[in-house]
C-alpha cells in the first residue's frame, strides 16, 4: 500500500478515543502488546470499554460502537441478554463454585443433547482449545492410531496439536508453528478444504486416528463448506472406519439451534462446542458417541482412560448463562434473525464497494460476514455467491495488516467495532446496526483514501 498521506484516521481516532489512550500505555508496561488477546492489537490503540448492552458496546468516553465481534462468537443474542444475567446473578448468590456435581449441570447438558443430534454423551471443559484437544485424545486411545487429518485454514484453537496451518499462507504446503515441536508436527496431516480425493487418499496413506473440521469451513466459513462436501466427508470416513470431529464451537447454536449437523442432516462421530454454549462466560465441551466416550470413564471397555481434570468443568455460573441462552436458541428464532441481518450487512457492504467503485467484496453464509480488500473476479448475483468459486488458495490469503488496522480504526471513527475483515452478526442486531454499520464502511473508505491507503 501507499504511504500515509493525511494522518486523518490516526488524528480522528485519537480525537475521538482520547480516555482509552492513557489506559493503552498502562497496558504496554503489563502486557505484551499490551493486550490480552493477539485479536485486540490494534493501532495506534485499541478503545476500552466499559458497558455493553444489546448489539452496542460503550468505551471510556462515552463513545458507543455497534459490536460485530459479539464476544468472539460467543454472544448470538447480543451483550448482557437479560435472562442469562439475571440467571448468573441469581447463582452467584447461591455458589459460584462447589467442588462437586450439582443440578444445573444436569439441565445444561440436557440441552446440548437436546439440540446437538451427535450428542448421546458429553464432558463440559473451559473452552473450546481443550474440547478440540480432548476430541483428539479420545480419538487416539478409542483407534489406537496417532495421526489427525485437519484441512488448510481450519481454526481448531491453540494447543499444540492443532494449531499448524490454521491460517495462510497454504501456497508453500509447508507450516511451522513456533514452539511447537516437529514430532507434533508430524502427527498433523494437512489436506485442502472441500476436496474429498486428497481427504480419501490423505486416509490410505496415513490411517488417520481422526478427521476434524469445522462445520460451515475455516475461520466460520472464509474458504465455505457446504452440505454437499460435508455429506460427502461423512460417507467417506464411514466408508474408512475413521472418527469424524465437527468443530462445531462457532458454528454451534449459531447457523442453526443443532449446529451445522443440525442445518445439513449430518451425524459426525463426535462434536466439540463451545461460546455460545456457555452463554457469554467461558466454557466448553466435547460431545459424542457413548461408545466414544466411554474413553473418559474409568474401567472403560478401551482398556485405557483419557484423564479428564480441570478447575472450573461445568462451572455453575458458565451452566447457568448455557441453560438461559439455549433456551432461546431452542425456538430456532435468534439464529433465524442473525442469519436474515447477516445477509442484510453483505448486501449493504456489496452495495457501498460499487457505489465506491472500489475492488472490495463482501460474502459469507449464515451470520458470518467477510471482507475480501483486494478483489479481481465477477460481483455477486445472489445470496449463494462465492468468490473465486471457492478456490482456496485465491480466497485464504493473508492482506495487508497496515490496511487492516486503518479500516477497522476508521470505522470505529464511525462508530463500528468490525472483526478484523467482516461481522459476526447476533440475533439482536437491527436494520439500523446494518444501516450505521453500511455508512461507517462508507466513511472508512473516503478516510482510507484521503490517508493514501486506498486509490
Ligand atoms: C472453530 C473453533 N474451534 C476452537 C476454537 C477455540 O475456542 P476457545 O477460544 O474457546 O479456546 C475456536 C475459537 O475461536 C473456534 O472458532
Amino acid at each position: 500500500m501507499s504511504q500515509t498521506l493525511t494522518n486523518a484516521i490516526e488524528s480522528q481516532f485519537r480525537d475521538k478515543f482520547r480516555g482509552s489512550e492513557g489506559l493503552a500505555e498502562r497496558a504496554q508496561q503489563i502486557f505484551p502488546n499490551g493486550v490480552t488477546h493477539d485479536g485486540r492489537f490494534l493501532k495506534p490503540f485499541p478503545p476500552y470499554i466499559k458497558s455493553a448492552k444489546g448489539s452496542r458496546k460503550t468505551d471510556v468516553d462515552g463513545n458507543e460502537l455497534v459490536d460485530f465481534w459479539m464476544g468472539h462468537g460467543s454472544l448470538i443474542l447480543g451483550h448482557s441478554y437479560p435472562a442469562m444475567v439475571e440467571a448468573v446473578q441469581k447463582q452467584a448468590a447461591l455458589g459460584t463454585h462447589f467442588g462437586a456435581c450439582h443440578e444445573l449441570e444436569l439441565k445444561w447438558g440436557e440441552w446440548v443433547q437436546k439440540l446437538i443430534p451427535s450428542a448421546e454423551r458429553l464432558r463440559f471443559t473451559n473452552s473450546g482449545t481443550e474440547a478440540t484437544l480432548m476430541a483428539l485424545r479420545v480419538a487416539r486411545i478409542v483407534s489406537g492410531k496417532s495421526k489427525v487429518i485437519k484441512f488448510a485454514g481450519h481454526f481448531h484453537g491453540w494447543h499444540d496439536l492443532l494449531a499448524p496451518a490454521a491460517e495462510p499462507p497454504h501456497d508453500t504446503g509447508v507450516y511451522s508453528t513456533p514452539g511447537v515441536t516437529s514430532g507434533t508436527d508430524g502427527d498433523l496431516v494437512i489436506v485442502p478444504p472441500n476436496d474429498l480425493e486428497a481427504t480419501s487418499k490423505a486416509i490410505d496413506e496415513h490411517q488417520p486416528a481422526c478427521v476434524i473440521v469445522e462445520g460451515t469451513g475455516g475461520r466460520w466459513g472464509v474458504v465455505p463448506m457446504r452440505g454437499e462436501f460435508l455429506r460427502g466427508l461423512r460417507e467417506l470416513t464411514a466408508k474408512k472406519n475413521v472418527i469424524l470431529i465437527f468443530d462445531e464451537v462457532i458454528t454451534g447454536f449459531r447457523v442453526h439451534p443443532g449446529g451445522a449437523q443440525g442445518e445439513f442432516g449430518i451425524v459426525p462421530d463426535m462434536t466439540t462446542l463451545a461460546k455460545i454454549l456457555a452463554g457469554g462466560l467461558p466454557g466448553g465441551c466435547l460431545a459424542g458417541r457413548a461408545d466414544l466416550l466411554e474413553a473418559i470413564a474409568f474401567d472403560n471397555p478401551h482398556g485405557k482412560k483419557m484423564k479428564h481434570p480441570g478447575t472450573y468443568n461445568a462451572n455453575p455460573l458458565s451452566a447457568a448463562a448455557g441453560c438461559a441462552v439455549l433456551e432461546a436458541v431452542a425456538t430456532g428464532e435468534p439464529s433465524r434473525l442473525a442469519n436474515e441481518r447477516a445477509r442484510d450487512l453483505r448486501r449493504a457492504f456489496n452495495d457501498v464497494f460499487e457505489k465506491k467503485d472500489l475492488n472490495w467484496v463482501s460474502y459469507g453464509d449464515f451470520s458470518s460476514v467477510k471482507i475480501i480488500p483486494e478483489y479481481n473476479g465477477p460481483r455477486p448475483e445472489s445470496d449463494d455467491f462465492i468468490p473465486y468459486d471457492n478456490d482456496f488458495k485465491k480466497l485464504d490469503r493473508s492482506y495487508d495488516t497496515k490496511l487492516l488496522h486503518a479500516f477497522r480504526a476508521a470505522s470505529m471513527i464511525g462508530g463500528v467495532d468490525f472483526f478484523g475483515w467482516g461481522a459476526m452478526v447476533s440475533a439482536c442486531h437491527t436494520p439500523e446496526d446494518i444501516a450505521v454499520a453500511a455508512a461507517a464502511v462508507s466513511q472508512a473508505i473516503d478516510l482510507l483514501r484521503a490517508d493514501g491507503f486506498l486509490t
